[in-house]
């Protein structure tokens, strides 16, 4: 009988369009690009950099681990999956059950499109080995994942493999265990018993991220490996213009930030290094990984995907805030994205397209030819479907946040911070006139407007929000532009599908889509003013944990798109 192993033998063995390739996903914790953690990573950037393409706009969906994951995992926003915090009663691994998506998500459709799926590291927050035990992660042909209580810690982490007992590495370094376990995973998808079966394998070790003592809360430096405690030693945060310094007009719990005294600038120095530490054996893992599939011979190297990326941001001292994430600042958001892999150009940087965590995994699923049939997936398949479009186009992304700020580490003013729910969109058009807009709504009522072609480090809010129920912009022009950004936070906020794709389309006005040139270029024509300014403006009852939709208003419905 002729069997589908068969035809991945004949695959491997012939050029061409038969051969679904390998996807191969590295995944860091909390690794930021704004203050140059890449530049630290030699190893990444000639095995991976230099073959590949670094995606230089690549934003986290929600600047927190747990929501960002389950938005790869899903190709979705977390608008649409609501898995929106780390614990309780609105996110984690527990609320992931919950809601079904263990049933529904990337593993499950990678294997149904014929692959091998492998995993180790973490996976989400709130695994713990009970759990591995009574419902376990599905869709995994072999996995090895970090569990609670010890998921964060360097020297003593725990893994839990399927149904086996969770094995305690005290006094080993876990980003070496998981490489080491990376390397089993990936010896044991290139088996010949196999028979070229197409693989997807997963590597997530928590580097850099702060340790955690999940029993209470703590959140303490990372801890370098054995040897390593010393590098680096004069470095410190890039001084940046947002490092310590209060935006004009900054918004929520940040308009009262003191400053930063020495004390708490010297502990973020320490803890930068300290991050710096880490990224070491992640690079080697970098290294170690590529030059294993290296040796795996042309036909295997040639047909993998490598793709280096991160789950969230994280800021250290910018906006003068303490250690932390969670917020819609390029250092809380934007993360690295580094591919190499068939037909993808070597040694370049994309600047120009603007990609989220949700189109990652839309592409990880494109790549694999796999479908998903049980919901709609948010996300762009930005290599498969967008060969041979035109450079410039317009682009956005969707930041959304609705629980308590964190800050972290042993000066963490506050762990849990109130008012800070809100919705944040980038929009860069470069078709006329160039656009690079950063737009937001806190719940608050509060606004915030940022031009990143003249304000990369979001320091002059263009809003005003003396009295948060009568805002007003700096200048028609950017009232103008803010009434558009509104109007297409309000489609996207709460967006499925296609229509997170291409949000302009849903104002029903022929020339807004991607499909044409210049959206937002177009929108702002003044025979569009009339339009825009009778639209209700996008704002919250009040400040909530969780996503809870009958707080926030307008819904995007067609009753309120354009009519002639
Ligand atoms: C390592 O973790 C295990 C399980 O949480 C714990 O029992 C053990 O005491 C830890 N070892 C150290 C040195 O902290
Ligand atoms: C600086 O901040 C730290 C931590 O918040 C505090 O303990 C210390 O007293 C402050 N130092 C000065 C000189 O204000
Ligand atoms: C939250 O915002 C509301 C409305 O602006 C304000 O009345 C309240 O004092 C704020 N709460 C905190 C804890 O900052
Ligand atoms: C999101 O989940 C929370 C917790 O399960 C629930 O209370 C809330 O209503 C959900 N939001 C939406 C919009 O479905």
């Amino acid at each position: 009988m002729f069997r589908i192993q068969h035809l991945f033998l004949l695959c491997t063995t012939l050029v061409g369009v038969l051969c679904k390739p390998n996807i191969i996903l590295i995944i860091t914790d909390d690794q930021d690009v704004r203050t140059g953690t890449l530049d630290f990573m030699p190893k990444l950037k000639s095995t991976l950099a230099e073959k590949g393409t670094a995606y230089e706009r690549f934003y986290a969906p929600v600047s927190l681990c747990c929501p960002s994951r389950v938005s790869l995992l899903r190709a979705q926003y977390a608008h649409n999956h609501n898995i929106t915090y780390v614990v309780g009663d609105f996110g984690g691994y527990q609320v992931f059950c919950e809601k079904g998506h263990n049933d529904k998500y990337l593993p499950l459709y990678l294997q149904r499109a014929g692959y091998g799926t492998y995993y180790t590291g973490k996976l989400m927050n709130g695994l713990a080995y009970d759990q591995i035990a009574t419902q376990p992660p599905k869709g995994w042909t072999h996995s090895d994942f970090l569990v609670d209580p010890n998921v964060y810690l360097y020297y003593n982490a725990s893994f839990s493999s399927q149904s086996a007992a969770p094995v305690n590495y005290e006094g080993q370094f876990q980003v070496d265990v998981v490489r080491d376990k990376a390397l089993g995973l990936l010896e044991e998808a290139l088996d010949p018993s196999q028979n070229g079966k197409p693989f997807f394998l997963g590597i997530a070790p928590t580097a850099p991220h702060l340790e955690v003592q999940i029993a209470d809360g703590q959140f303490t430096e990372p801890v370098p490996r054995k040897g390593q405690e010393g590098l680096f030693e004069d470095v410190k945060v890039p001084r940046t213009p947002s490092f310590n310094a209060k935006a004009r007009g900054a918004v929520s719990w940040l308009k009262n930030l003191e400053e930063l005294n020495k004390t708490e600038v010297d502990y973020t120095d320490h803890v930068y290094r300290q991050r710096l530490r880490v990224l070491q054996p992640v690079d080697e893992l970098v290294e170690a990984i590529v030059k294993k599939v290296e040796q795996a011979g042309r036909e295997v190297s040639d047909n993998t995907y490598i793709i280096f990326t991160s789950d969230n941001g994280y800021a250290l001292g910018s906006h003068r805030r303490m250690l932390g994430k969670t917020l819609p600042y390029e250092e809380d958001v934007l993360v690295p994205l580094i591919i190499r892999g068939p037909k993808i150009p070597a040694n370049k940087r994309n600047k120009d397209d603007v990609y989220s965590m949700v189109d990652l995994g839309a592409t990880i699923l494109g790549l694999a030819g796999a479908d998903v049939q049980d919901y709609s997936v948010d996300g762009k398949d930005f290599l498969s479907n967008d060969r041979g479009v035109a450079k410039s186009k317009p682009r956005h992304a969707l930041v959304e946040y609705w629980n308590a700020a964190v800050e972290e580490g042993i000066y963490a003013r506050s762990t849990s911070i109130s008012n800070t729910t809100y919705r944040s969109i980038r929009v860069k058009d470069d078709t006329g006139s160039e656009h690079d807009w950063v737009y937001g709504v806190w719940c608050t009522g509060e606004r915030e407007l940022y031009d990143l072609k003249t304000d990369p480090y979001q320091l002059h809010n263009l809003a005003r929000n003396n009295n948060p129920e009568t805002f007003s912009f700096s200048s028609p022009h950017t009232t103008r532009v803010a009434s558009r950004l509104d109007a297409l936070l309000i489609v996207l906020k709460t967006c499925v599908g296609e229509t997170c794709r291409d949000p302009w389309k849903a104002f029903n006005v022929p020339g807004f889509s991607y499909s044409y040139s210049g959206s937002l270029s177009g929108a702002l024509d003044p025979r569009y003013d009339a339009y825009f300014d009778s639209m209700p403006r996008f704002a919250y009852n009040e400040c909530r944990f969780g996503y809870l939709e009958d707080i926030e208003s307008p819904t995007w419905s067609d009753d309120l798109a354009f009519r002639r």
